[in-house]
């Protein structure tokens, strides 16, 4: 299904519907540009003023050809609202038992949880199957835009919204945020996985079980990388929008209104679930709480990374 000129490929049930309704607004206004604008510059040239001409009083009007001239747009533009109407009655009606998924925003990440409590910074689901997306945001407005599947939804604090979908077949797609919400709002992406339906349930299986699986340091970075640390805190020494973690760790921090602070295990628990506790001078204190949103051992697994990413700060 790859793209065209003016669209991107089609990933959803919904796609070839969109496409419809955006190619009949195109063509038809092609068809009336071209006409129009043609007709404008054959009458310039044909009635332009030549020398001895006496101007006429125009003839009265011409009933039928104004009947059609209302008649038609009509017709055209009920055409079109109709056409739109039901593919958007379509996509704003889930299906009853669509698979659902709770998405939350906040800046400047996506954070998708499964029907079985597990988290994950990119969202995996099965082919041919309805999913239902109910989204809320930690913060600001954002917007939920996956532009192959053709769909797009404002991400509210304190309110659910909610989108569906039916991926047509495995592969990937981008997942961009449509609503202007600060500094980093244009690194606010991740990607939509869509699994053959067999494998999904393995995948979901296998990746909530990562804090077994791995050595808590390794379980840590992927809780880096997931659930949004990344997109404030480096982990090569630059300063982002939050300190670097290069060798936070054991240093001695310090913090905004004056005094420091040991990082220890402690101070960083305390952090992520109350970020405006004690603020790293030179920072603003921006950082989302994570109290709920992270277990002990997923802390304590985040604490073991932290002490691997030596250097200094
Ligand atoms: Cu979130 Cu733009």
């Amino acid at each position: 299904m790859g793209g065209t000129f003016w669209l991107p490929r089609r990933g959803s049930t919904f796609a070839a519907d969109v496409d419809f309704a955006w190619d009949l607004v195109f063509w038809i206004s092609v068809f009336f540009f071209v006409l129009i604008t043609s007709l404008l510059v054959w009458f310039v040239l044909r009635y332009r003023e030549r020398p001895g001409y006496v101007a006429q009083p125009a003839s009265s009007h011409n009933t039928p050809l104004e009947i059609f001239w209302s008649v038609v747009p009509t017709l055209i533009v009920a055409g079109l609202f109709w056409t739109g109407y039901k593919t958007y009655l379509d996509m704003a009606t889930p299906p009853a038992g669509a698979y659902e998924i709770q998405v939350t925003g906040q800046k400047w990440n996506w954070l998708f949880t499964y029907p079985n409590g597990y988290v994950d910074g990119q969202l995996h689901v099965p082919e041919d199957t309805p999913v239902r997306l109910v989204m809320t945001s930690q913060d600001v407005m954002h917007a939920f835009f996956v532009p192959t599947f053709r769909v797009k939804r404002d991400v509210l604090p304190g309110r659910y919204t909610d989108l569906w979908f039916e991926a047509i077949e495995p592969g990937t797609h981008e997942v961009l945020c449509a609503e202007y919400c600060g500094t980093s709002h244009s690194t606010m992406l991740t990607k939509v996985v869509v699994h053959e339906r067999a494998d999904y349930e393995r995948w979901l299986a296998e990746a909530s079980d990562f804090l077994r699986l791995l050595p808590p340091a390794e379980a840590g970075q992927l809780l880096y990388a997931q659930r949004g640390c990344k997109q404030c805190h480096s982990v090569d020494g630059k300063a982002g929008i939050g300190p670097t973690l290069q060798g936070l760790f054991g240093h001695d921090q310090p913090l905004t209104g004056g005094g420091s602070v040991r990082v220890d295990e402690n101070y960083i628990r305390e952090s992520v679930l109350v970020p405006r506790a004690k603020i790293a001078a030179g920072y603003e204190a921006v950082m989302p709480s994570y109290q709920g949103r992270l277990r002990d051992e997923e802390i304590a697994a985040i604490v073991e990374y932290l002490k691997t990413l030596k250097g200094s700060p």
